[in-house]
């Protein structure tokens, strides 16, 4: 079985166009919506292709309505592209993204399969990376062979005991340095993890043309250009703070905050 495995695609239709894979299954783990501003295709394009898919925390946040009011980074692009999320999408668009489930389990190729967006302890908000013992003390309870996750925009297959963990990258907006385009290919047991350029300048020429305020533009660009992790622009205009899409108490202060998030 051949499952084509895609996370993060933030409304960058450009470059989920450009995936042409051959595939059995398709699965989404979650982030439709917010950076990328033509959301509209991208969230049909999943209610039809993928038999699969949960929800990201900007599902979440775009589908109940939530403010961001981030100072800097990559919350402060998020909290001023939902606008045009709003914007964009319809009401049946936005009710699909609230109905999507935080977790799938399924079997697959003879193997126990669960997708989550963040982590299987907290499947929205927690970023946790390609650590061995961080996976290991979250999978415990986990009867699972296979957890393919998204969330962090970074790209790993990390073995933790007898169990696999996928993350495919992002098809929107990925993180790692390399700005191609990340998904991964589950193939009768094992993974490629795959790196796609796309017309990211059609990405590019839609921000120019945007709302957006002129450092947002900026930001968005170098983010789409570069493949950056880190965003350094701030808001001097901009008093609120806050760190969470789902209104978490947690205070994050900086550009390096923002680094990881999804
Ligand atoms: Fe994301």
């Amino acid at each position: 079985m051949r499952i084509l495995i895609l996370a993060d695609i933030h409304g960058n239709w450009p470059a989920l166009r450009t995936i042409r894979e051959p595939h059995d299954l398709c699965v989404f783990l979650g982030d439709l919506v917010d950076y990328a501003l033509n959301p509209g295709p991208c969230v049909d394009w999943v209610r039809q292709y993928c038999q699969i898919a949960v929800r990201g925390n900007h599902d979440h946040a775009a589908a109940q309505r939530a403010q961001t009011n981030g100072r800097s980074g990559f919350k402060y692009l998020s909290g001023l592209t939902r606008q045009i999320t709003w914007e964009k999408l319809n009401r049946e668009q936005l009710r699909f993204l609230g109905t999507l489930p935080t977790m799938r389990w399924a079997t697959l190729d003879h193997r126990r399969f669960l997708f989550v967006h963040a982590t299987p302890t907290d499947p929205l908000d927690e970023y946790v990376y390609d650590d061995p013992e961080a996976w290991a003390r979250r999978l415990e309870r986990v009867e699972a062979d296979v957890i393919c996750v998204g969330h962090t925009h970074i790209p790993f297959v990390l073995p933790v005991g007898n169990k696999l963990v996928i993350n495919p990258g992002s098809v929107g907006q990925p993180r790692d340095g390399d700005p191609r385009l990340s998904y991964a290919i589950w193939q009768d047991g094992r993974v490629e993890i795959k790196r796609l350029e796309y017309p990211v300048e059609e990405v590019i020429a839609e921000i120019q043309a945007s709302s957006l305020p002129d450092l947002a533009k900026r930001l968005s660009i170098e983010a789409f250009r570069t493949g950056a992790g880190v965003l350094n622009g701030v808001d001097q205009n901009e008093p609120k703070i806050s760190s969470s899409e789902t209104n978490s108490p947690v205070a994050v202060v900086g550009a390096a905050n923002d680094s990881a998030r999804g």
